[in-house]
C-alpha cells in the first residue's frame, strides 16, 4: 500500500509554508542572518518540540521562523517544501502563508511574498509541481490587522488565489473578521479559513465560518460531525475539508481517523494533509500511510481522497480534470 500511495497523483490544500521550516534549514539561515539558536543541533531542536495542544504548538512554531528575514530565505523555504512535495508525487499544492507573522516582526510583506512567489515558478518550470498562495490572517491578532494586511496584499493579488485563518482559535470566532472577509471576497480573493480540531465553541465556529462568512472551504472542520444540520450545509454546499491526520495527533488526544472514516461514507469532500510537516514528522505521503494503516483504507478510498482534492482545488475546471484524468489512468493501471 506504501508504494501504491508513493505513486498516487497527489494533492496538498492544508499547509503552512512557515510550518515546512525544518531543523536543517533553520540552522542554515540562522548562520546565513548571523542569528545565535539557543540549540547546538538539529537533534536538540527537535528535542525541544513538545506540544500537546494547538497554543503550545503555535509558541514553538512563531519562535522558529525568526531565522526568515530576507527574500532568499522565503525562497529557499518554499523551495525545499516543493522538493520535497515533488518527491512524493504532490502534483499541486495551495500553500498558506501567515504574512503578519513577518511584518509583526519587522519582515516586510513583499520581501515574504516576493520570495515565495519566485520559488513557485521555479518549482513549476523545474520540478513540474504547481502551487498557489493563500495567505492566511492570524485570528489572536486584531480584525484591523488583518483589514490592513489585506490592503498591503492588493498589489500582489494576482500571485494569491484566497485567503485564509489560523492561529490561535480561542476566543478568536470566525465572525471576528466578518467584513474582513467581506472585502476579500470583494477584491475577488477565494475564502477558507481554519475551523481547529476539538476547540472551544467547535461546532459554533463551524456554523459562523459556513453561514455568516460565506467560506468555499473548511481547513480541519472535524467536529462538524457533531452535527447533524453542519454535515448537511456542508454536503449541501459541496464544501472540502481539508483534514490533518498525523497533526490532529499532536495537537488533540488522536489522529481522527475514524471520523474521517466517517466523512468518506457520508460523502463529503474529506481531504488528507499535512499541516506543518516539519513539526509534525509526516508530509503527505507520510499521513495517507498512516491513515491507510489505522483505517485499513481501500484503494479505492485512497483515490477517493486525491479526487475530493484535485476537485476541491482552487484551480480552472479544465486544469482540474487534467489532474483527475492522471489520477484515473493510475487508478485503472
Ligand atoms: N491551526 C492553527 N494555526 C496554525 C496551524 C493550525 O493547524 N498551523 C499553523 N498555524
Ligand atoms: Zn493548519
Amino acid at each position: 500500500m506504501t508504494d501504491f500511495i508513493a505513486g498516487l497523483p497527489k494533492c496538498e490544500l492544508h499547509l503552512h509554508i512557515e510550518g515546512t521550516l525544518e531543523p536543517e534549514l533553520k540552522f542554515e539561515l540562522a548562520e546565513r542572518n548571523g542569528i545565535e539558536l539557543p540549540y547546538a543541533s538539529v537533534e536538540e531542536i527537535r528535542a525541544a518540540y513538545s506540544f500537546d495542544d494547538l497554543p503550545s504548538f503555535l509558541k514553538i512554531y512563531y519562535e522558529g521562523m525568526d531565522v526568515l528575514r530576507t527574500e532568499p530565505d522565503f525562497y529557499d523555504l518554499a523551495m525545499a517544501y516543493l522538493r520535497k512535495a515533488a518527491s512524493q508525487n504532490v502534483r499541486y499544492a495551495e500553500i498558506f502563508f501567515d504574512p503578519q507573522a513577518h511584518t509583526s516582526r519587522g519582515v516586510p510583506f513583499d520581501i515574504v511574498i516576493r520570495g515565495l512567489r519566485r520559488a513557485l515558478i521555479d518549482a513549476e518550470n523545474r520540478l513540474g509541481i504547481k502551487a498557489q498562495l493563500i495567505m492566511c490572517f492570524l485570528r489572536d491578532f486584531q480584525a484591523e490587522y488583518a483589514m490592513a494586511t489585506l490592503l498591503s496584499s492588493l498589489p500582489y493579488r494576482e500571485w494569491i488565489v484566497g485567503v485564509g485563518l489560523d492561529s490561535d482559535e480561542k476566543g478568536n470566532p470566525p465572525v471576528k473578521f466578518k467584513a474582513v472577509y467581506e472585502r476579500a471576497r470583494q477584491e475577488g480573493y477565494l475564502l477558507t479559513m481554519h475551523c481547529d480540531v476539538d476547540q472551544e465553541n467547535s461546532t459554533e465556529h463551524i456554523r459562523q465560518a459556513i453561514e455568516e462568512i460565506g467560506v468555499d472551504r473548511i481547513d480541519h472542520g472535524v467536529n462538524s460531525l457533531e452535527d447533524p444540520a453542519l454535515v448537511e450545509a456542508i454536503r449541501a454546499r459541496g464544501l472540502g475539508l481539508t483534514v490533518c491526520p498525523i497533526s490532529n495527533g499532536y495537537v488533540t488526544d488522536s489522529m481522527k481517523a475514524d471520523a474521517i472514516r466517517r466523512m468518506l461514507d457520508l460523502g463529503l469532500r474529506v481531504t488528507v494533509n499535512s499541516d506543518d510537516p516539519a513539526y509534525f514528522a509526516g508530509y503527505v505521503q507520510e499521513n495517507l500511510v498512516a491513515l491507510a494503516d489505522a483505517l485499513s483504507l481501500s484503494r479505492e478510498d485512497l483515490v477517493q481522497l486525491e479526487r475530493n482534492a484535485f476537485e476541491i482545488t482552487w484551480l480552472p475546471r479544465h486544469v482540474k480534470d487534467a489532474y483527475l484524468a492522471e489520477l484515473d489512468a493510475y487508478a485503472a493501471r
